[in-house]
């Protein structure tokens, strides 16, 4: 049994996520932590929502509402649609947590120790329409790297490269749109991130399995232009954590707050303390301190590819400046993006299906699936609903579905709602074993390299090689002539049934524990001998049948849905 320490990128407070959002970071660290759980190791599953900075300022502002207020409803909104998702973190934090001000606050005191921390005059943006500095993302304007015209004072979503507001091109305000801008004096404080080049390139050169799409972002900033430039770490902004050295005032710095990209990540640690907070759990500090026991545990980060610079970067700038036994991320799996029906999904412009809006029209474990089954990992994916329907009625309703709704009718007719006896398996069902236990740690070497749509094409390997069987050895045909065949048959489906329970749990959490109650079973050990597993439910063991597992998705509701969903959200 090993440790895994798994982190999902906490997504902002403000407003709800898209579906794009969800299968770039959460959806596919779940899809890993359940895995990991069901192969019996011991797993930490954090994430939490990002709270500060200038969006959660102002969307708190549109909501007339205090921004504490503001968040701390949203979180409870977020905190609701993930457990929709059946998203199983082991605690979903906040980044406006007492926990993670102290420990933000702490870093920065050690990073300046460690003499990584200048003060910088600088001149900034101030907006005389909207009234205050306009940091980051609420300044657009051309990207001086790529030409981009509506690039982010904080990062050009088209190059990737991480700005600052002051180097753009034709600058205005997105809060108000004004042009009307000056710079103005201000003090900041910067991370030497320069200072830490060597370190991070040749740890990032040590991590040769990682993949291309973490590495090439990295590299590509580690190296571009100049190299690796400092960075700004505060903000002129009233929400967020207090600069501060430690407990102790940061002379210079008053009113000022830390950047919302210094604190997030770290709240990947402040949530461990959360966790330990709240009564879910003890000694937070054996997940990520070294000292403490951390340095066996495995750190895998899941994330879109417009987190990559902070993730490989930033932030184990942060950990390895501090000079103290953090844990390290060993593994950083990203994603690219999905787009929406022929163009892209969208926050700001409400474009695309939203995770509340989602769950209203579907359960949760025909999200997962399509989302999953087509995650965008070597390029970017599309959702379209044709493709959604086709996935979903085909994979989960015919495939899956239909095999478990036929065994357990025709068993219950022929044999009563209980496994059958009958003979011993004959040569058909020792081909199928033998076909599946190869099917089976294909599955698992996909799932362990974090190859989430190779695992999704494994599994469904799995459930048509069961499928083809049942066609095959057509047990209402052999109950005719010999009621004992048929009957060997049946069991065999019957404990394929809790099989595909037990292997389908990652991607379908709702329809496997469907499928084990149906089975009267809570043996969910991991088949690692499939011929074990296929023998687990003996004659006489009680079943029932269950509710349609999956419903097709009709024609009309896809049109439905798609006319819906064609616009754009309030
Ligand atoms: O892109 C985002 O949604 C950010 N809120 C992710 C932050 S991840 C980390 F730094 F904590
Ligand atoms: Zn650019």
């Amino acid at each position: 049994m090993a440790r895994h320490l798994i982190t999902s990128a906490i997504p902002y407070i403000n407003g709800i996520k898209h579906l794009g959002n969800l299968v770039g970071s959460q959806l596919p660290a779940d899809l890993y932590a359940r895995y990991l759980r069901g192969r019996g190791h011991e797993v930490m599953f954090l994430c939490a929502t990002d709270e500060h900075g200038t969006p959660a300022e102002l969307a708190a502002a549109k909501a007339d509402k205090p921004v504490a207020e503001y968040c701390a409803e949203m979180w409870e909104v977020q905190n609701k649609i993930a457990n929709g998702f059946r998203l199983s973190f082991d605690h979903f934090g906040r980044s406006s947590s007492e926990q993670n001000r102290k420990l933000t606050q702490h870093f920065a005191a050690r990073l300046e120790d460690a003499g990584l921390i200048r003060e910088v005059n600088e001149t900034q943006m101030y907006s005389h329409a909207d009234g205050r500095f306009l940091p980051d993302r609420y300044i657009e304007g051309t990207c001086p790297n790529c030409g981009f015209e509506s690039a982010r004072g904080d990062q050009c979503d088209n190059c990737t490269k991480q700005l600052d507001p002051v180097d753009l091109i034709n600058p205005r305000s997105t809060v108000s749109g004004s042009t009307d801008l000056e710079m103005r004096d201000t003090k900041h404080l910067y991370l030497c991130q320069s200072k830490m080049k060597d370190q991070l390139e040749a740890w990032i050169d040590s991590k040769t399995d990682w993949p291309i799409l973490t590495t090439s972002i990295a590299k590509k900033w580690l190296n571009d232009g100049d190299g690796l430039q400092d960075r700004g770490i505060t903000r002129d902004l009233d929400w967020g954590v207090p600069v501060k050295k430690g407990d102790q005032d940061w002379p210079g710095m008053e009113g000022k707050v830390f950047y919302v990209w210094f604190d997030a990540p770290i709240e990947y640690i402040a949530c461990a303390q959360e966790w330990e907070d709240a009564g879910k759990g003890t000694d937070w500090a054996r997940w990520w301190r070294t000292d403490k026991g951390a340095d066996d545990v495995t750190y895998t980060q899941f994330m879109g590819k417009d987190n990559v610079p902070f993730h490989t970067l930033s932030f184990p700038c942060t950990i390895l400046g501090s000079g103290e036994p953090w844990k390290l991320v060993d593994y950083i799996k990203s994603f690219n993006y999905l787009n929406y029906d022929g163009g892209q999904f969208s926050t700001s412009r409400g474009r695309g299906v939203f995770m509340d809006q989602a769950l209203e029209i579907l359960p949760s474990d025909y999200w997962r699936w399509w989302l999953l089954s087509h995650a965008p990992e070597s390029s970017d994916s599309e959702f379209t609903w044709e493709n959604f329907q086709a996935s979903v009625n085909k994979d989960l309703a015919d495939v899956l579905g239909n095999f478990v709704s036929r065994v357990t009718k025709f068993c219950r007719s022929k044999f009563g709602e209980e496994v059958p006896a009958g003979g011993a398996f004959g040569t058909r069902e020792e081909a199928l074993i033998t076909d599946l236990s190869e099917k089976i740690r294909a599955y698992e070497s996909h799932m362990e390299a974090m190859e989430v749509r190779k695992s999704a094409g494994a599994l469904r390997a799995i459930w048509v090689a069961g499928n083809e069987y049942l066609q095959e050895a057509a047990p209402w045909s052999t109950f005719k002539t010999d009621p004992d065949a048929a009957a060997a048959q049946i069991r065999l489906a019957l404990n394929l049934i809790r099989l595909y329970a037990v292997l389908s749990a990652p991607f379908i959490p709702d329809a496997s524990a469907a499928m084990l109650k149906s089975m009267k079973t809570d043996d969910d050990a991991w088949p690692d001998d499939a011929a074990a597993a296929l023998n687990t439910l003996t004659a006489g063991h009680a079943f029932e049948v269950p509710e349609v597992l999956f419903a097709k998705i009709t024609d009309d509701q896809r049109e439905e849905w798609q006319s819906k969903f064609s616009g754009t959200r309030d």
